[in-house]
């Protein structure tokens, strides 16, 4: 079996490194496969590096674009790769422009198509993502989907229950493998000058937010309520589109503190101490809900439901009273939930099940 694994952006290289380390402990014969989509030092090769994960054999450097010229130029580099390495499977994580390129190309050259984390759905097509998840899902052979729930929204789309696999998310084993660096290595709380418990963690990148003037506004004016109410500081590491627009907008941001985004590591020991998180990231939902840290969501839905349900995760919208009521209200809640997403064996699984089915 040879494996073609693409990837293109922050979340994807975090979220398939079990994957890979999965591969490589298997002795699997495969390649990855960068789109370049994000190219940054801070959001890309940061990741290989302190992941230790194998050089992408091919970068297509594809880089920043609209969503057509981006998602068409991916089209035309992951066909030309695939034609040439004939893999049997294309392995595909999440729900970026990388994800839709990679399962159009694959699934028209007859290659067969496995989707990491399917089955998520906002049900908002307002976000690229949303069609993203929706179409990659269902031109995929193998669909691994990280909980019960997300098996059930797909066989509640007409995809066959043979083609689906509840695996648990690769974002648990991600988070208990490094862990242990960000315990031994890494003391950013000292470097930033914070005591664990007393900060607030905020990142806001997406589209819908942070393209809006007045929504991204409104969302800064709440971590600057934040800050004012609660006598702490608010940290915040600024995607490097979300950076873009401050400028271009000229949002007053001073009091909170905008840090260039870190590495993984770095992240991860920011978040699992934070006295609470702000966020419209998707996988900082799910890394807070397996960290036991309180998370409030800046959108109106989420496609992680599950942190709702076992409470860990709040959905604030993006007024600023809305967003400062659910950070009252998240940080009464007792800090125990079970998490949902898996037993961190998710990349065992998921090739374990190639193995057996490829
Ligand atoms: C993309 C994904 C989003 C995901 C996010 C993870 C899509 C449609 N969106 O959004 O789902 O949550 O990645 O972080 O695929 N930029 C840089 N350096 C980089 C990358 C981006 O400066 O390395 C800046 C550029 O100004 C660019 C902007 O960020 O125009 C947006 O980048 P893009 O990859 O289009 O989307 P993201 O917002 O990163
Ligand atoms: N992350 C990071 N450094 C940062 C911000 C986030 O390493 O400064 C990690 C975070 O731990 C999570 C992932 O990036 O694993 C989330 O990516 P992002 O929010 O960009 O994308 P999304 O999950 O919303 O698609």
């Amino acid at each position: 079996m040879k494996i073609a694994i693409v990837v293109g952006t922050r979340p994807e290289i975090i979220k398939m490194s079990p994957v890979i380390r999965e591969c490589e402990k298997r002795n699997i014969d495969f390649f990855i496969l960068h789109t370049g989509q994000h190219y940054s030092r801070n959001m890309d090769s940061i990741f290989f590096e302190q992941l230790e994960l194998p050089d992408a054999k091919y970068n297509l450097d594809i880089g920043s674009s609209t969503h057509g010229e981006q998602t068409g130029k991916m089209l035309i580099g992951i066909e030309e790769v695939l034609e040439g390495e004939c893999p049997d499977i294309a392995l595909l994580q999440g729900d970026t422009n990388t994800v839709l390129a990679g399962a159009v190309a694959a699934s028209k050259l007859g290659i067969k198509v496995g989707h990491v984390e399917a089955g998520l759905r906002s049900y908002d097509r307002r976000m690229p993502e949303e069609i993203n998840r929706v179409l990659t899902d269902h031109c995929s052979d193998y669909l691994f989907a990280p909980t019960e729930k997300s098996r059930e929204t797909l066989i509640g789309e007409g995809i066959p229950d043979e083609k689906i696999f509840v695996t648990g998310n690769t974002i648990v084993d991600a988070v208990f493998q490094n862990l242990e660096i960000v315990n031994n290595r890494v003391d950013i709380l000292n470097d930033l000058h914070l005591n664990a418990g007393e900060y607030f963690l905020a990142t806001v990148h997406r589209q819908e937010n942070v393209d809006d003037n007045k929504i991204f506004e409104g969302i800064i004016k709440a971590l600057e309520c934040v800050v004012e109410e609660f006598g702490q500081r608010v940290i915040y590491p600024i995607h490097p589109r979300a950076r873009k627009r401050i400028e271009d907008f000229d949002i007053d941001a001073n009091k909170v503190e905008l840090i260039d985004p870190l590495d993984y590591p770095g992240f991860l020991q920011l978040e699992s101490n934070a006295r609470a998180v702000l966020t419209d990231s998707g996988g900082v939902q799910e890394e807070t809900c397996i960290l036991n840290v309180p998370c409030v969501t800046l959108r109106d839905n989420t496609e992680r439901p599950e942190t709702i349900e076992v409470g860990s995760n709040i959905i604030a919208g993006t007024s600023p009273e809305k967003i400062l009521d659910s950070v009252r209200q998240i940080i009464k809640v007792e800090q125990n939930w079970a998490n949902p997403f898996g037993d961190g064996r998710a990349g065992e699984k998921i090739i374990g099940i190639l193995e057996r089915h490829v």
